[in-house]
């Protein structure tokens, strides 16, 4: 399969590092968020909206299914809550080195405040939110991934560099 995977909190930068490293990689990237976006022809806040989390959930999973047929050699960056589920991870696996960026809740919540595209975040108390779901996650995250990268207080270049340099070491 051989694809290089971003996975971690919302707002811990996925989307812009899977830019830049497809760039430097020379590789295609795909969001799961995007590809379901895509194929339900409406945002992740309708469908949330409308159907609900659970629903959302299953076409994460589904988005999985249809990668592991579809997709070799390219940079996946997957929804915040996509490694929460057993099944996502064993799926993440066969897909290819997971790498979990790793960011303080500070960091998340200062990047983040005023977003209205997430819908898990539109809390009275967003702050609270934040830090409350990273730390039922982080374990998961950490179950998921073949690598750590702490990002808080680096700049894009160095966490690719380490993205890079972990990735030489594996192909
Ligand atoms: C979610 C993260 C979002 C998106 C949805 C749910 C989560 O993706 O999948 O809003 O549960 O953490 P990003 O991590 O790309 O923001």
């Amino acid at each position: 399969m051989g694809n290089v995977i971003l996975i971690g909190f919302m707002g811990c930068g996925k989307t812009t590092v899977g830019l830049r490293l497809s760039y430097r990689l020379r590789k295609a990237v795909i969001d799961t968020d995007k590809e379901i976006e895509r194929e339900e022809k409406r945002t992740i806040a309708d469908i949330f909206a409308t159907d609900g989390e659970p629903y959302f959930r299953e076409r994460e999973t589904a988005c999985l299914h249809k990668l592991i047929k579809s997709v070799s050699n390219q940079i996946i960056s997957a929804g915040g809550g996509l490694p929460l589920r057993e099944e996502n991870r064993k799926l993440l696996h066969k897909l290819g080195k997971v790498f979990y960026l790793r960011a303080d809740a500070e960091t998340i919540y200062e990047r983040l405040k005023g977003d209205t595209t997430r819908p898990l975040l539109q809390d009275s108390d967003p702050k609270t939110k934040i830090r409350t779901l990273m730390e039922q996650r982080d374990g998961c995250y950490r179950k998921a991934a073949d690598v750590v990268i702490q990002v808080d207080g680096k700049s894009f270049e160095q966490i690719l560099d380490e993205i890079e340099a972990r990735v030489s070491d594996w192909v």
